[in-house]
């Protein structure tokens, strides 16, 4: 089984699948822009070659390089877990004729206006929802839509350039905010939860599935720097207030014609009960999720997503144990991280339930909390009770402070 695994580095937890397809026994073929000799050993060991690219985010190049490359080598696979190398992976998949999701399919998860098409062509809600490509678009969709909307980027990640838009006015200063965003989205403002729907498919049915709630909405946390943020998988997945997002969730797979792999779902319930898609991926949740999802079940995530890429089987328990808080820290004040306070008597008190506190420690210099979600570190914890795994995490956000100067 060889296996062209595209950014096998870089975000650091590809390391992870990496060492999960070898564990498969999956020759590993890593491309990245990094210079091999600066890749951890831990990484090394796992790859069977490695191609240093100079631009690993132009597609045309990394596909010709990758392919003059392995042509001739019998490739199975070509496989990539972050974002912005899916449809790369898929182009190298049709030149390679190797099996795998085509590149139209892999399309209706990247562009977030043809996914609700897409998605709304099957039936399911979605948000009503215009592609504008200059002000002037923008303000007639606008007229057209009426207000509350949001305007993000066609092709955006981690609510970057997103924004709630209540008015004309809104609207002019999400413009001028977003000039240097060629295509973006326009869409109906959806009120209530937020949650996730993360799988990971085999041909298009989830051999696992899980569902986390955003507390509060990613948007709001993105906009208000005080705010912990936290996300919390739902042990419980059989509860009446998710049966409408779970059965979206696999209609979604099936509209998107879903192929091998991970995805990572966002929908909305609204205080009606009505449940509304938000967008999909055709990869894992960032941000610690996987980590998170693992630690739901005891398994090992990166291991079985190599498992059904490579093998079409997945082997792990499935029996959902916990309900699993990640807190994200963001310090008080800017520089380095000066004192953290409350987390002593948390952890003495809670301790038992702490999976792993990742804050920066006291020296580090602060994050920017715009550019990465994670911000100044995180706290995973684990209940099997929900509104106790909440209260905890609750308590982390409100009681432990960060704080720099
Ligand atoms: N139509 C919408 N209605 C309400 N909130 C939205 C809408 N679209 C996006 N958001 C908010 O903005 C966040 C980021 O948008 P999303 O489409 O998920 O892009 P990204 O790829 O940046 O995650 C969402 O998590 C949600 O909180
Ligand atoms: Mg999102």
């Amino acid at each position: 089984m060889k296996v062209v695994f595209l950014a096998p580095a870089y975000p650091p937890e590809m390391q992870q699948y990496t060492r999960g397809l070898a564990e498969v026994g999956a020759s590993v073929y890593g491309v990245g822009d990094a210079p091999v000799a600066s890749l951890p050993r831990s990484l090394k060991q796992h790859l069977t070659d490695y191609l240093q690219v100079p631009r690993l985010l132009d597609e045309a190049d990394v596909t010709e390089r990758v392919y003059q490359w392995v042509r001739g080598r019998g490739v199975d696979r070509v496989l990539a877990n972050w974002e912005v190398m899916v449809l790369t992976a898929a182009r190298l998949r049709e030149r390679l004729g190797v099996p795998g999701m085509s590149y139209d399919a892999v399309r209706g998860f990247r562009d977030k206006q043809l996914m609700k098409e897409r998605v709304a062509a099957a039936g399911l809600r979605v948000p009503r929802a215009i592609r504008v490509r200059s002000a002037a678009e923008a303000r007639a969709g606008a007229a057209q839509l009426g207000y509350p909307l949001v305007l993000k980027p066609i092709a955006g990640a981690g609510s970057a350039d997103t924004f709630q838009v209540d008015s004309d006015a809104d609207l002019e200063r999400a413009l001028a905010a977003t000039q240097h965003v060629p295509e973006c989205s326009l869409e109906e403002f959806i009120d209530g939860d937020e949650f996730t729907f993360d799988t990971v498919c085999i041909d298009g049915k989830p051999a696992f599935m899980n569902v986390a709630q955003y507390l509060p909405k990613p948007l709001i946390a993105r906009t208000n720097e005080w705010i912990s943020p936290v996300i919390v998988t739902v042990r419980n997945l059989d509860q009446p207030a998710l049966a409408g997002g779970v059965a979206l969730g696999k209609r979604v797979l099936t509209a998107l014609g879903m192929g091998d792999g991970f995805t990572h779902m966002e929908w909305f319930s609204k205080p009606s009960g009505e449940v509304v898609f938000g967008e999909i991926g055709c990869r894992p949740g960032g941000a610690h999720l996987v980590d998170q999802m693992n630690y739901t079940c005891d398994i090992d995530l990166f291991r079985e997503w190599a498992r059904v890429a490579c093998w079409g089987t997945f082997e792990a328990p499935t029996t959902r144990k916990y309900n699993v808080a990640i807190i994200f820290k963001r310090a008080i004040g800017q520089g380095r991280i000066s004192k953290i306070t409350g987390l002593r008597e948390f952890l003495r008190a809670h301790g038992e339930h702490v999976v792993e506190s990742k804050l920066l420690p006291v020296g580090a210099q602060r994050r920017n909390w715009k550019h990465t979600l994670v911000s100044d570190g995180y706290i995973l914890l684990r209940h099997p009770d929900w509104r106790t795994a909440v209260t905890l995490a609750n308590m982390v956000a409100t009681d432990v402070t960060m704080y720099a100067e």
